[in-house]
């Protein structure tokens, strides 16, 4: 298959590549086998190049292509309750709304018709690969697997581990907690697909005791594969983690029960002394920024450019549902929002007036190529490198919420998609060359 237009990608996190007149060649596994700039005559191009065949996707002048987000971190069972209940601070909204609504996935008839519901929503708002935590209950665990897989989604999915500090309605002993992660990662590992991969998922420090963090860094390491949790949310979070753990920060602890690696990610990391960065730095462990949570349950405004200076992966999570919006680009909007208020606070700490807030191009590698490199996924999405997936939106810059003046550059259309789009303006959503969704 070509596609013969507009090509928008990040090259790095400084450097947006704006390819014109593009040609995009994909193999009939949905791998990119062809990038050309610069192609005034598609007929003229093909008539010196072996592809015989083959089908041409011409893109309109208001549309262009660009890489598929990713969603580092975001709760399934969550959106069940999306967009409401955020009158409280995370413990309490943890208890109040989260652990109730997720104890309803024991039932897999409940879990299949939500998880249909999340993962059709996050890809017709483009979230080409999405890190998923599910709930404690193997049974609906797989459900989500097997939505996830029938939809056509590139996913990481967790079971979430919880045997301590939590309701008794919603908590596991350590053992079937730990022995229900091993049949889930296998179940995974089984199935006929490269898109999914299984993730160990304590939920937290708070709800896990040494021995079940020990044992799911054990698994990790066994059958290879990430860890994902989160870290540093909240002021009384981090209170109550140090107490239970007798430890002098919130890092150690996930250090000192050996869950911090190269193929580890964590959400939030809002609080962090200078010394945790560094763990995490010399861990080469990486962050999934969720802006919008952040706001939405006061947790606080993370400041990204300190992951950036020392080198660490960063990633936007949408965080549903303590964000309340499914859309990767109200991530990059909170992103953008969460960057300005940085910019206010190092202003009237008098600390320093010279903080850059994220720029657009930034914004837009944090949430495809970024995303990527967190999941350790960037030889393979994040960008339109040959031989890398074609996982894409096809955007149309009409029919969806956007007014074009005329006269836009392409920098100036790229921004106003990510700041005025919506769903409607995504004409198709690819993963692997495969449509996983189109516009209705
Ligand atoms: N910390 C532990 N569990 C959760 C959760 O479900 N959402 C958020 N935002 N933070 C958490
Ligand atoms: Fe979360």
């Amino acid at each position: 298959t070509i596609y013969y237009g507009t090509i928008i990608h990040s090259v790095s996190i400084e450097q947006v590549d704006i390819i014109q007149n593009g040609v995009l060649v994909v193999d009939a596994t949905g791998i990119i086998v062809h990038v050309e700039r610069d192609v005034a005559d598609i007929k003229e191009f093909l008539d010196k190049q072996p592809y015989r065949d083959v089908e041409i996707h011409s893109l309109g002048a208001e549309q262009f292509l660009m890489p598929g987000f990713v969603d580092t971190h975001a709760h399934a069972p969550q959106y069940m309750f999306a967009g409401s209940g955020m009158d409280c601070q995370l413990l309490d909204w943890l208890e109040k709304y989260v652990f109730p609504c997720e104890s309803a996935f024991e039932s897999t008839d409940h879990a299949l018709e939500a998880y249909q519901k999340v993962v059709a929503r996050f890809l017709s708002n483009g979230t080409t690969t999405c890190s998923w935590f599910a709930t404690i209950h193997l049974e609906a665990c797989k459900k989500l697997v097997d939505i996830v897989h029938q939809l056509g989604q590139r996913a990481f999915v967790g079971k979430v581990n919880m045997d301590q500090n939590a309701p008794e309605f919603y908590i596991e002993s350590t053992q079937s907690s730990l022995k229900d992660t091993r049949a889930f990662i296998e179940y995974v590992q089984s199935k006929e697909t490269t898109l999914i991969t299984p993730v160990v998922t304590p939920r937290f420090a708070i709800t896990c005791s040494s021995a079940l963090m020990n044992g799911l860094s054990q698994l990790a390491k066994e059958y290879r594969v990430p860890i994902q949790t989160h870290l540093c949310e909240n002021h009384d979070e981090i209170d109550f983690t140090c107490e239970l753990f007798k430890s002098k920060d919130y890092t150690s602890v996930y250090d000192n029960h050996h869950l911090l690696n190269e193929r580890s990610y964590m959400a939030h990391c809002v609080h962090m002394s200078d010394e945790e960065i560094d763990l995490l730095a010399q861990r080469k462990t990486g962050v999934a920024h969720c802006a919008n949570s952040n706001f939405s349950l006061h947790s606080g405004v993370c400041d990204v450019r300190r992951f950036l200076a020392k080198g660490i992966k960063v990633g936007l999570g949408t965080d549903v549902a303590g964000g309340f919006s499914p859309s990767m680009l109200d991530a990059i909007r909170s992103t953008f929002f969460a960057s300005k208020t940085q910019k206010i606070i190092h202003r009237d700490n008098g600390k320093n007036n010279d903080y850059v807030p994220l720029k657009t191009n930034e914004l837009l590698f944090l949430a495809t190529l970024g995303g990527a490199q967190v999941l350790g996924l960037q030889d393979q999405i994040g960008n339109f490198e040959k031989g890398k997936s074609f996982d894409a939106l096809w955007v149309d810059l009409e029919g969806g919420s956007i007014d074009l003046m005329g006269g836009e550059s392409m920098d100036q259309k790229l921004e106003k998609f990510l700041f005025n789009g919506n769903d409607q303006n995504l004409k198709h959503v690819y993963v692997q060359g495969g449509k996983v969704s189109s516009r209705k």
